[in-house]
């Protein structure tokens, strides 16, 4: 029975994750989440092979817990690591790294950033390996985006995001520290970007409609085609698509959810 933990599974691209994943009743899928009391969407899914689990993964203590109960139900191995999780400052998302107006708050969006988007990620990591080594399919997916990708932050001219496509710039890196570390043993480590998705929960502000209008501006820069956000579902379809195709001799990739450097 293939097992997957997907973490930051209570909504956006990580629910979407659980949805299509547990429809094959074949699966068992660990959908951990930051707090158990807001993963209404994942209750309702009412699907007996989805086990909920809470875990922050800035709380080391917490994936201990997880990976614990990982173990107690599949007989101690897991096959596929989501590193979906992810943080971004949505306040400050249309400043450039010069234009804050502190210097403190500069500095708390980049230390928040790397603190979820790459330590949170790396200690789970870490936490999950003894259960991936037993695992058949070995495969640790993390969640990063085309703007970690310098091609594109050149060919866009996108100058906003700095926290946040920093941090996801150096995740890519931990996936490549892994990947080499790994790849004799038969593991697969993917960093993938799911495309631009709208996960929105509710109707933006002016101002986040407005940040959003300048950044799809600033895409069209590098893919004067591009319509703008795509659903949760073509995005976690094309990305399982990929998941599903790719092999060892892929580790340490850093592709897009059209599985090549497309990332829109
Ligand atoms: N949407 C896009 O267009 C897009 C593009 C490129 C990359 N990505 C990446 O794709 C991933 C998912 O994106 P999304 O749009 O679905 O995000 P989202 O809607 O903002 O959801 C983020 C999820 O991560 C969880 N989370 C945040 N901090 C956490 C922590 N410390 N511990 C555990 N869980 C935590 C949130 O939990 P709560 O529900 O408790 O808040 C939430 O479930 C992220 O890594 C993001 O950077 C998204």
């Amino acid at each position: 029975m293939p097992s997957y933990a997907i973490t930051g599974a209570a909504r956006g691209i990580g629910f979407e994750f659980v949805n299509q994943l547990s429809a094959d009743s074949g699966n068992i899928v660990f959908a951990l989440v930051r707090n158990e009391a807001t993963a209404n969407k994942l209750k309702e899914l009412g699907r007996h092979n989805v086990h909920i689990i809470e875990a922050d993964i800035t709380n080391n203590k917490a994936l201990k817990y997880a990976a614990a109960e990982v173990s107690r139900l599949t007989g101690n191995s897991l096959d596929y690591l989501i590193n979906n999780a992810g943080f971004v400052e949505s306040e400050r998302e249309g400043l450039t790294l010069d234009s804050y107006s502190s210097e403190e708050l500069l500095t708390k969006d980049l230390l928040d950033s790397f603190n979820i988007n790459v330590v949170g990620i790396i200690h789970t990591i870490n936490i999950f390996l003894p259960l991936l080594k037993n695992g058949k399919a070995k495969t640790v997916v993390t969640l990063s985006t085309g703007l970690g990708d310098l091609d594109m932050t050149m060919g866009s001219e996108l100058i906003t995001s700095g926290p946040y496509s920093i941090s996801k710039a150096a995740v890519n890196m931990v996936n490549a520290k892994y990947a080499a570390q790994y790849k004799s043993e038969g593991f697969i480590f993917l960093a993938i970007s799911p495309g631009l998705v709208d996960t929105s929960t509710r109707a933006p502000t002016e101002k986040e409609l407005e940040q959003l209008m300048a950044m799809i501006g600033k895409f069209r820069n590098a893919y004067p085609d591009f319509t703008g956000p795509i659903t949760p579902e073509t995005s976690v379809r094309m990305q399982l698509e990929v998941i599903n195709r790719i092999t060892v001799n892929d580790t340490g990739a850093f592709i897009s959810h059209k599985g090549n450097k497309e990332w829109l």
